[in-house]
């Protein structure tokens, strides 16, 4: 086989070759094998040094020509590769924009938090401030500055979880109440507390070993048992209407003297009696009173100046009242179906 032979023949098995290729990298190499230092190219030339002048010039054109077709060839090659590895990309990425979109599904309030929002609003607007604290307490704070010595029968209701013998999970949030008091140290103070409180509680449909209070303290040079009532009122009537009455029936509670527990009109019956309010034409629906003059002086108040209210809201409590909710668990079991309905809830 002659030289010019052999440099067509070159040039056809590059265009066989390329067929069966479909990676740059392979293509590369493949090129080197024709092209390269070592590659056929170089192989045909090594048998130039026979010829004449002439003949060189005529075989060195040709092979120029052989160079540039296989150049080519693998240039072409390479568009075309890279050419399908794109649409191949396009094809797979490719948007169906006939396919209906993904709704975000939006969540809602918790009616727990709503309804600590509105309690919020309500007492803030008339000049209370929001008083937070930690949920693990010390014995200290959540019962024996509340009137509630070690020992005391009064503690049996709120059996608690113990982290320690000085440490547990509070059972009401009266302890920020001690602690705003230690703070203040004798001056006027006029909070809400919300927040989470514990129990040992067996879970039912009414008792849930965690829950939430909004409890209030005002504390003033005269404060009276009216002014509590007056404050109490008007979180009946945000809650329940504003038609609600509410009322205060005599009742007992360590840190509070007198303690009374606050009833509202049944709402559903207007206060004929009905199945809701046992009858009686009330429910009952949290307890408050008058500062106990110990829990003043143990937590630096002089009780000749100055005196006050408290009161605990049960928050779940007046949730369930109010959007007729037959069992507390529903609040902390997240179940999206009952959630879903405070939705619309404003
Ligand atoms: N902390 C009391 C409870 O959990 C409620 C309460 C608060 C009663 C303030 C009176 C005054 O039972």
């Amino acid at each position: 086989m002659n030289i010019e032979e052999s440099l067509n023949e070159a040039v056809i098995k590059a265009e066989e070759v390329v067929k069966n290729i479909d990676t740059i990298a392979a293509l590369n190499q493949e090129k080197a094998n024709f092209l390269g230092k070592k590659g056929i190219i170089a192989e045909v030339m090594k048998n130039m040094k026979d010829l004449s002048i002439e003949e060189r010039k005529q075989i060195g054109m040709m092979s120029n020509t052989a160079k540039v077709k296989i150049e080519e060839i693998f240039t072409n090659k390479a568009k075309e590769i890279e050419e399908a590895i794109i649409n191949k990309k396009l094809q797979n990425e490719s948007i169906d924009v006939t396919l209906p979109s993904f709704k975000r599904n939006v969540g809602s309030i918790h009616p727990l938090m709503k309804t600590i929002e509105d309690l919020e609003n309500l007492y803030i607007g008339l000049g209370y401030n929001v008083a937070e604290g930690p949920e693990v307490e010390t014995d200290e704070y959540c019962f024996e500055k509340l009137n509630l010595p070690k020992g005391h029968p009064a503690r049996d209701m709120q059996d608690t979880f113990y982290i320690d013998v000085e440490n547990l999970l509070r059972s009401q949030t009266s302890p920020v109440q001690v602690r705003t008091m230690l703070k203040e140290n004798g001056k006027p103070i006029k909070i809400i507390c919300p927040g989470k409180v514990y129990r040992r509680d067996a879970d039912d449909a009414t008792h849930s070993h965690q829950f939430m209070q909004c409890e209030g303290l005002v504390l003033g040079s005269d404060i009276t048992l009216g002014d509590l009532k007056g404050a109490l009122l008007e979180m009946a009537k945000m809650m329940f209407g504003e038609e609600q009455k509410i009322r205060l029936r005599p009742s007992f509670f360590p840190f509070t003297e007198p303690s009374v527990e606050v009833d509202v009109s049944c709402f559903k019956c207007g206060g004929k009696g009905c199945p809701m309010c046992k009858n009686s034409g009330w429910i009952e629906v949290l307890g408050a009173g008058m500062v106990n003059n110990n829990v003043l002086r143990m937590c630096g108040y002089n009780p000749d100046e100055i005196q006050g209210y408290a009161f605990g809201i049960g928050v779940e409590r007046i949730t369930m009242l109010k959007y007729h909710i037959d069992d507390i668990r529903n609040f902390y079991t997240s179940d999206i179906r009952f959630l879903r309905q405070f939705k619309e809830v404003k």
